[in-house]
């Protein structure tokens, strides 16, 4: 009979653990055993990064959406959302305050709006890398063809988050409307990381239907997928979705899987998210503590970020970007981490040359 502090000195040697032993450590954890998960995953978190942070300033650039997610506040079908578009310069804006306060990372996220063209998006890219030439820049905007990610990607793109939210073909479709299918969502991701982005996947903790195997086939998936980002944080309802009556993840289940994925993925950039913040008010700096090492700062106008509500209860929505820096940055130095400027690659990545420089 193994211990469940066995089972996590094992996963953090061979990176990875049986099914069964997955399923027990992920329903059985006792305080000593989370506590044991935490500090091995900040030994590891630290043997590759020391006591980094890295910041990345959000740019929430449309909440139109084409599609019906059942979890996400700003699907199509839910009326009750002003919609609205940054323009190019608004966008440029939001990067040239947020570098004068030393992020030198942006994240472009928006829903799948196809208001903006593909050339649309690379003439973006283009252009906050001209004003911003030492940045990274990463875009969050979907499903896409594979030429359209490589116009994104010779354009400078840098890396692309897309989470995969479950890699069970049934559960897929428990939160999604049939035109969306989890083998699209993977063909996309391996189109990514064919192309030469950063790649990061992810799911949300807690989501509707959710079964332990399913978690367990997320992990085996990122396993074997080998992402250089995970997004993961609780679900939380949203009041005008199918789901609002649904019950939102929890902050115990959240951590003990940030600390199981940086066992698994010693190197991978793994946010703190708004998420975790949302459900609990340390929860952030909880995830610090248990192997995250990114926050996500949002760098959008205020006037719009109330906007963009994926689920209820968002937090920072009302506040300057700079007095949410300097309460982030508060948060990270008060675990005992140092908040970091810098375009923080994932350790060892080289790019690609872009096809228009061979
Ligand atoms: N609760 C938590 N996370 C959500 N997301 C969308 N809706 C919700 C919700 N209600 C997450 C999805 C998506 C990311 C941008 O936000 O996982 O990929
Ligand atoms: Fe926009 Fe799902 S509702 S991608």
């Amino acid at each position: 009979m193994k211990t469940n502090i066995e089972r996590i000195d094992k996963l953090c040697e061979n990176r990875i653990l049986s099914r069964k032993d997955f399923a027990i450590l992920l329903t059985s954890m006792d305080n000593e055993d989370e506590e044991h998960l935490f500090k091995t995953a900040r030994a590891v978190r630290e043997k590759y990064y020391g006591k980094k942070v890295f910041l990345r300033g959000l740019i929430e650039f449309t909440n139109y959406c084409k599609n019906d997610c059942y979890y996400c506040g700003i699907r199509r079908g839910n009326k009750n959302v002003v919609r609205y578009r940054l323009s190019d310069e608004e966008i440029f804006d939001c990067c040239d305050n947020g570098y004068k306060l030393s992020f030198r990372t942006f994240v472009l996220q928006g829903g799948e709006d196809m208001f903006y063209s593909d050339e649309h998006i690379a003439r973006i890219v283009e252009g906050i890398k001209k004003r911003c030439p030492d940045s990274a820049v990463t875009l969050s905007v979907g499903e896409r063809s594979r030429k359209s990610y490589q116009t994104f990607f010779d354009a400078g793109a840098d890396r692309y988050l897309l989470r995969q939210e479950t890699s069970d073909p049934s559960h897929y479709a428990k939160l999604h409307p049939k035109e969306l299918t989890i083998e699209t969502r993977k063909r996309c991701l391996d189109d990514l990381k064919d192309i030469g982005f950063q790649v990061g996947c992810g799911i949300m903790v807690g989501s509707p239907y959710q079964t332990v195997d399913n978690i367990i086939d997320d992990l085996f998936y990122m396993h074997d997928f080998e992402p250089h980002m995970v997004g993961i944080g609780p679900f939380i309802p949203h009041s005008d979705t199918p789901f609002r009556d649904k019950k939102a993840g929890t902050l115990a289940d959240t951590l003990h899987l940030l600390g199981i994925i940086r066992l698994m993925l010693p190197k991978v950039l793994l946010p703190a998210t708004t998420a975790l913040g949302t459900i609990h008010p340390t929860g952030r700096e909880m995830g610090l503590s248990a192997g995250a090492n990114v926050v996500m700062p949002n760098l959008s106008p205020t006037g719009v970020r109330e906007k963009y509500t994926l689920y209820d209860g968002k937090i920072c929505v009302g506040d300057e970007i700079n007095n949410c820096l300097l309460c982030l940055e508060q948060r990270i130095k008060s675990v005992g981490y140092i908040p970091t400027a810098g375009r923080g690659d994932f350790i060892g990545f080289k790019r690609k040359q872009n096809l228009t420089d061979i």
